[in-house]
């Protein structure tokens, strides 16, 4: 089976999984543990913050971000199929006793006018306050598009301005930056908290790291023991994520290749593909997604009339290629 539901289906390679085996560890909710510092000190670097801290999944990251800029009773903007807003089960409302009002835009993008029109200044006793604006770089749900940095920085000026805040659910952060270019420092510096995935596109298999200032990151440390994500000797799997970090991220463009290759199988134009994610809108998706993985191929339904397809460490260009073949006949 060429396995093209997700990029989470990645498997620890040989070498990552050494890099486990042989990692220092300590006691992590202790504070003790050398790998995880190291892990949490680069990522915090690279995006040019004060701090970092090691979580086990992208939803507990974004949960815990989120509810560092938002307080219980007020609202976060963001795009109507955001990863909070869709796929993280309400747990900012059921955890974090927060709202979220929404923009609609095709590719997930920026739209400023809409976001100046919904942005509730603080009133009083009468409307919920938006404490904040939360973007997905790149946008899963809208094919893995890419927010170009001139309008997260035009964002970032708005938000300052009538003082709210920014989070950017960077679980694939490392795919736009490839895209692109910009550099990680320049996404980190729209920010002011990020939750970047390890366990995406980069190969690990488990961890993301919530990247902001030092006084956000100590009271994400205090919520998360108090989820139950305090972990011990979990240097093993900071190890994965470094190994991760300087081996697998300029190959990201290898699977943006892949992609477009199978968007042009399936019809789409390859140049909307911006990085790993193809969606293909059809009528019969689940009779697709059946016959697809009849002539051995996974694809996944992400709504009544949406099929997914995302390339990765574990798919070669061969994979690509015969997935393409049988994804064109079909
Ligand atoms: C954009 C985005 N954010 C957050 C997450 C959540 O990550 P996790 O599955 O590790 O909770 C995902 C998962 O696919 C995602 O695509």
């Amino acid at each position: 089976m060429i396995d093209l539901r997700s990029d989470t289906l990645t498997r620890p390679t040989e070498a990552m999984r050494a890099a486990m085996a042989n990692a220092e560890v300590g006691d992590d909710v202790y504070g003790e543990d050398p790998t995880v510092a190291r892990l949490e000190e680069r990522v915090a670097a690279m995006f040019g913050h004060e701090a970092a801290l090691f979580v086990p999944t992208g939803s507990m990251g974004n949960v815990l971000a989120v509810r560092s800029l938002v307080a219980p009773g007020q609202e976060v903007l963001c795009e109507s199929r955001a990863h909070i807003a869709r796929a993280e089960l309400g747990a900012h409302g059921a955890y974090s006793g927060i709202t979220m009002r929404t923009w609609i835009d095709p590719r997930g993008q920026v739209d400023l006018p809409t976001i100046r029109s919904l942005f509730a200044p603080d009133m009083g006793p009468f409307f919920v306050p938006t404490a904040a604006i939360s973007v997905e770089n790149t946008h899963n749900f809208a094919g893995g598009a890419v927010l170009p940095i001139g309008d997260l920085r035009d964002l970032r000026e708005f938000a300052t301005g009538v003082g709210a805040r920014i989070h950017l659910d960077g679980a694939r952060i490392w795919n736009a930056h490839v895209a692109t270019g910009t550099p990680f420092e320049e996404y980190g510096a729209i920010a002011d908290v990020l939750s970047v995935c390890l366990s995406k596109g980069l190969g690990a298999p488990v961890g993301s790291v919530l990247v902001g200032s030092s006084a956000a990151v100590a009271e994400a440390r205090v919520w998360r023991k108090r989820m139950g994500g305090g972990m011990r000797q979990v240097g093993i799997l900071a190890a994965a994520g470094l190994h991760a970090l300087d081996h697998h991220v300029e190959r990201l463009a290898d699977d943006h290749a892949h992609a477009r290759l199978l968007a042009e199988a399936c019809g789409v134009d390859p140049a909307s593909v911006d990085t790993n994610i193809v969606v293909v809108d059809r009528s019969d998706a689940a009779d697709f997604v059946a016959a697809a993985r009849a002539e051995g191929v996974a694809v996944a339904t992400v709504g009544p009339t949406a099929v997914r397809m995302v390339t990765h460490l574990d798919v070669s260009r061969d994979d690509a290629d015969k997935a393409a073949a049988v994804l064109a006949r079909l």
